[in-house]
């Protein structure tokens, strides 16, 4: 167990989340949604308490989805989603207006079949919303019930220190792995000093941090982000295999996965990080979670971060628009 966030406003959740977003949206193995709800109540008989979506998956299928999943468990788990996107379709650009807000929060309990969000994350930081008109609406959401805590994604140390004056802030979303250290910049150094809990994404790098993707492999589904993203080209893919190759090293010497000792990792950097690796396969579910019982030795970590601290990553996470948007 972890705790996002401090005070009033905190969550006690699994030291490993659950991303649902691959279970209908931006992935290519396009799963069978009652395999995804037994999925869902799978991964909370086997201990995950914490639950990701957005409104823009889909939108809001894969809240309906998560929505379902959670109905026999729904007091029993935290459930987060986002709102942010012009009629929550990311291609029509950000919205984070008050009325826009609310219509968001409307929708989400509808489709999440809840009365309240315990977690109402802005997706992205809308240049043309000040922070603090964003957090005032989600703190008179939060008078009214509808939602319980306040979480912000992608947003810079500044925006964090703004929206938290307002309305305090329980958890940031962010893109961290071992592919994606800009947070440690100053990201999670201020969620430290002002007890927000944070929350990284793609901890696996999108599936690369895993060793199963390849430089051959091929994202069938056209809604796929990867096949847009620097960082799965070919070229990318081989010029970062030396990572790869070392966390196997690392990890085939203590009986575990490249996609365990990456999560590992994530979870030894500071007690109030909790990623949610996304997955469709129990056998995925189940080998990441077992990475939250293992603990580093004090030297082996230092050495493994010496040895990382040699290997540059190479390929954009993200480009255009979608680069454009992050970290404002
Ligand atoms: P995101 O949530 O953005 O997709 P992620 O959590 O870093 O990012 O990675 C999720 C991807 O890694 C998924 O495509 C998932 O595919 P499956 O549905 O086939 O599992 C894959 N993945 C997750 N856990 C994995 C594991 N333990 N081994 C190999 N691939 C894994």
């Amino acid at each position: 167990k972890r705790i996002l966030g401090s005070g009033k406003h905190k969550l006690e959740v699994s030291a490993l989340g659950l991303g649902c977003m691959g279970m209908s949206y931006h992935r290519s193995f396009v799963p069978d949604k009652k395999a995804m709800i037994n999925l869902i109540r799978n991964a909370y008989d086997l201990g995950v308490t914490f639950f990701d979506t957005a409104e823009a998956y889909g939108p809001m299928v894969n809240e309906e989805l998560v929505g379902e999943a959670l109905i026999p468990i729904r007091k029993k788990v935290i459930v987060a989603t986002k709102f942010g996107f012009k009629d929550g379709k990311p291609a029509n650009g950000l919205d984070s207006r008050p009325e826009r807000i609310r219509q968001v929060a409307e929708h989400s309990l509808k489709s999440l079949k809840t009365d309240y969000i315990d977690l109402f994350y802005q997706h992205r930081v809308d240049p043309n919303v000040p922070i603090e008109d964003v957090a005032g609406t989600v703190k008179d959401l939060i008078k009214e019930g509808k939602v319980r805590n306040f979480g912000l994604s992608e947003a810079s140390a500044e925006v964090v220190r703004k929206a938290h004056a307002i309305q305090p802030v329980t958890a940031l979303q962010s893109e961290y792995s071992l592919m994606t250290r800009e947070p440690e910049k100053d990201v999670i150094e201020v969620c430290q000093e002002l007890g927000i809990g944070f929350v990284p994404y793609s901890p696996i790098s999108r599936g690369l941090i895993s060793g199963y993707i390849n430089e051959r492999t091929k994202y069938v589904n056209s809604n796929d982000n990867r096949q847009s993203l620097p960082r799965y080209q070919p070229d990318a893919i081989v010029a970062n295999w030396p990572l790869i190759q070392l966390l196997k090293e690392f990890g085939d010497q203590r009986g575990l996965t490249v996609a365990q000792v990456a999560l590992a990792w994530l979870l030894a950097k500071k007690p109030f990080i909790v990623p949610i690796p996304g997955t469709t396969k129990l056998a995925h579910l189940q080998e990441n979670m077992w990475a939250a019982n293992y603990a580093f030795q004090p030297g082996e970590l230092q050495k493994l971060n010496e040895d990382l601290s040699k290997i540059e990553i190479v390929g954009a996470r993200y480009t255009g628009v979608q680069a454009e948007q992050t970290r404002k």
